[in-house]
């Protein structure tokens, strides 16, 4: 049988496949930092060669932030687009990393090979595995069995500035039948997931102002009102005993789970409390009446991601700040209104201002959750696939994390999207010492080939 011809060609092809994706791990792609421009832009150079050395016609698309990379492949049946994005996250603090994060190498652990480095699990891995999977399947067949659309983003990590603009100008050349997105996880180590809802994200990054400059704490202090203290005071408002979120209306667009979702999910025996446990906790922290499972993928947070303000400096310095900033985050579900949640802490965080205090924000849009609907038989078809390659069938997940893309695919394209990863729990993404493995590296290429096998039969 053909597919097994390929599956054969991944296996064989892997050390090579492994080179190739060390290479990519080298260029320093990371998007929020001006300093790393040049290197983004080599990263997307480099897609482009590699695609174009498969016989794909690829471009490097420029936009005003970084480029994108888009191919093309023509053929008969269903039209796939696939995603990824080739930039990573910048690797403070680096002093925690035990190897160089931009000089991967693959290393023995107790549980198996990793592939270690930054972007080595998100996503420069993930979307090799798509890229590797087609590789194999030109060898074989000499084409690719359907009509592809390769799509490679460069900014993901940095909020895709130029991600819906460039989509609404090139709509009608990246429009295909649904889009797949390697950018998420397995549900465990031996089960692949399909993930169908995503969470969204707002961002608020601001600085309140209270005196009209630093003060000596002595001479001020107990007449001054401390904008550390008010900025606090604020912050652990945000939530009451029981873990939920007490600005007003939060919860209005909040769905409860649906019944047939919620006996999915209790059918996956999440074991929270290793969750928990391997990352040095014990107890879950969101609403107490939530499962742990709602808690990371169907209920909505809040969390402060960065404090800071006053001396921070070794020693003692008895200052009265006259500034205090924090970036905070809510990740959104249901149909939460990013504009609407924001209107609703900034009221909160005014509210609670003193007299004569002011505000400055510097805070960019936001995104919406996305729930995928499975439809579409493609999904059952990619749960087949999924579940001839691992030792368990594949599992419909939730996912905690955001990828705006898959809404703006919907919203811009029309187009449903289908998202497969195989990136595990303890892969350290955002963190030092990121690693993907090898396992998930090489079995995520084989099932990209047997999903391709499966959506191309028609
Ligand atoms: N690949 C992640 C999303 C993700 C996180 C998937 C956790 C699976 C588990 C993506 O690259 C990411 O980091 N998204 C950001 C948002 C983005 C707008 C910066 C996130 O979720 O914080
Ligand atoms: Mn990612
Ligand atoms: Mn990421």
């Amino acid at each position: 049988m053909s597919l097994d011809t390929v599956l054969s060609r991944i296996d064989s092809d892997l050390d090579a496949a492994t080179e190739r994706l060390l290479d990519l791990l080298r260029i320093p792609s990371v998007s929020t930092d001006p300093a790393y421009k040049e290197d983004c832009d080599k990263a997307a150079d480099w897609l482009v060669s590699e695609l174009q050395a498969l016989g794909i016609s690829a471009e490097k698309r420029p936009t005003p932030g970084h480029p994108m990379v888009v191919g093309h492949v023509d053929g008969d049946g269903p039209h796939l687009l696939f995603y990824g994005h080739y930039d990573v996250q910048p690797v403070d603090p680096l002093e925690l990393w035990d190897t160089p994060p931009f000089e991967p190498a693959i290393e023995d652990t107790p549980k198996g090979k990793v592939i270690r480095g930054r972007g080595s699990s998100d996503d420069k891995g993930q979307l090799m595995t798509f890229v590797e999977a087609c590789r194999a399947w030109i060898a074989v067949h000499g084409k690719l069995p359907c009509k592809i659309t390769f799509f490679f983003e460069g900014e993901e990590e940095s909020g895709s500035p130029s991600l819906v603009p460039f989509m609404e100008e090139n709509a009608k050349e990246l429009g295909a039948d649904i889009a797949l997105i390697c950018d998420t996880g397995l549900f465990e180590s031996s089960v692949p997931a399909i993930t169908t809802q995503l969470r969204g994200l707002l961002g608020e990054d601001f600085t309140i102002t209270g005196p009209s400059r630093d003060l000596h704490s002595g001479m001020y202090g107990g007449i001054a009102m401390n904008p550390i203290r008010v900025l606090t005071k604020i912050l652990a408002g945000l939530h009451d005993e029981t873990g939920a979120i007490t600005l007003p209306g939060f919860y209005d667009d909040v769905p409860e789970l649906a019944d047939e979702i919620r006996a999915q999910w209790q059918g996956l025996n999440f074991d929270h409390e290793s969750f928990l446990g391997d990352v040095g906790l014990k107890s879950p922290a969101g609403e107490q009446d939530r499962t742990p499972l709602e808690m990371i993928w169907s209920r909505p947070t809040c969390d402060v991601n960065g404090i800071w303000g006053g001396y921070t400096g070794d020693g003692f310095k008895t200052v009265l700040p006259s500034e205090a900033s924090a970036k905070v985050s809510f990740r959104l579900v249901g149909q939460q209104d990013p504009d609407k949640i924001r209107k609703a802490f900034r009221s909160y965080l005014e509210d609670n201002l003193p007299e004569g205090f002011t505000v400055e924000y510097r805070t960019d849009k936001g995104a919406p959750a996305s729930q995928m609907s499975i439809d579409d038989p493609a999904f059952e078809k990619a749960r087949k696939a999924l579940s001839d390659e691992w030792p368990r069938p594949a599992a419909y997940v939730g996912c905690g994390g955001s990828i705006p893309i898959a809404g703006y695919f919907k919203e811009i394209l029309g187009m449903d999207s289908m998202l497969i990863g195989f990136g595990r729990d303890d892969d350290q993404i955002h963190s030092p010492n990121e690693k993907y493995d090898l396992e998930s590296f090489h079995k995520g290429t084989r099932s990209w080939a047997r999903i391709l096998d499966e959506l191309s039969k028609g």
